[in-house]
């Protein structure tokens, strides 16, 4: 049996390479912030640097997690589910160091930090999302999970596509000019939701290839009309002006190519695996961890 601090080892005490490269990923963040102390250190405002820092990594981690059941599907590597419950922590301890800092921010003068999150409304629906993660983080040891039954905790963490959305939100009330990257996060975590949402539609654990590529055009199609509405209402432009930049590759890459390129690497994926020599078999679903 291993020590439930000695990560790098799975249930069994033998160490897991999966679990040393979930543990490495999760501690990618940290180490490229040391990389860049020098430059953090010299910046205009380190600390705020530090909590764009938390809160990005935070975001990703909460995807990463989220894309565990729909890649262990497609990529037929049912051990995958063993890192989620790891993933899932390691997205709360950035979001608990996230808000660390902003309370750093404000000098740790507690009044400040609750008066600040009650009146400003991008932190209203920050501090909301994480409320809800810390429920989700605080009912995911082995112990509650047993107590709820493995039904109520799965309802129960269903929440977690709220959370994302509101976290989402968080993340373009706060975003001041360009929303490249927010708009490639949202089209993601849409993505996610899409998978699910189709998944049960069909009552179907896995999605054939022609549904995963109709999926990711959709996707695709949906990401460029919402950025093309998005930036015309906000700067009173023409939408279709907008569509029309989509082409220009000179201009930049549009989010809606990446989420096709990142849609395109999954059906690649289940096109290879779906026909992989030898026994892929199909995955079950994953127990309540
Ligand atoms: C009480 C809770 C929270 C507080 C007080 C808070 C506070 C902040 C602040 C002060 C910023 C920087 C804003 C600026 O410089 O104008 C920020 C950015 C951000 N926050 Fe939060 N936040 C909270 C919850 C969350 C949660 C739950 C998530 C995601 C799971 C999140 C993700 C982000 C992201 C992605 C950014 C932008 C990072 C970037 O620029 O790359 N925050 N937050």
């Amino acid at each position: 049996m291993n020590s439930s601090w000695q990560l790098w080892r799975d249930r069994r005490g033998r160490v897991s390479p999966l679990r040393v490269g979930t543990l490495g990923l999760l501690l990618f963040p940290l180490a490229k912030a040391l990389v860049d102390a020098q430059s953090i250190v010299h910046g205009a405002r380190p600390l705020n640097d530090l909590i764009h820092r938390a809160g990005f990594w935070a975001l990703t981690f909460l995807g990463v997690t989220l894309a565990v059941t729909p890649l262990r599907r497609i990529a037929r590597y049912g051990n995958l589910v063993e890192v989620r419950r790891m993933l899932g922590v390691g997205a709360f301890c950035y979001i608990a160091a996230h808000l660390t800092l902003f309370t750093a921010d404000q000098m740790f003068d507690l009044g400040k930090v609750v008066h600040e999150i009650s009146h400003r409304w991008y932190l209203i629906v920050g501090g909301t999302a994480w409320l809800g993660l810390a429920t989700l983080a605080a009912t995911s040891t082995d112990g509650i999970v047993r107590r709820l039954g493995g039904l109520r905790w799965r309802r129960l963490h269903q929440a977690v596509y709220v959370i994302a959305l509101l976290a989402l939100i968080h993340y373009f009330q706060q975003t001041k000019a360009d929303v490249t990257v927010p708009v490639f996060a949202a089209s993601l975590f849409l993505w996610l939701f899409a998978y699910r949402l189709v998944a049960w539609w069909q009552e179907t654990g896995e999605l054939s290839t022609l549904t995963l590529l109709t999926l990711s055009c959709a996707v695709s199609a949906l990401t460029f009309v919402g950025e093309a509405a998005g930036i015309g209402i906000a700067f009173h432009v023409s939408p279709m002006r907008v569509l029309d930049v989509a082409f220009d590759f000179s201009a930049g890459i549009r989010p809606g190519w990446e989420v096709l390129a990142a849609g395109l690497v999954v059906v690649a994926i289940d096109f290879v695996r779906a026909r992989w020599p030898g026994r892929t078999p199909r995955v079950r679903p994953a127990p309540a961890e």
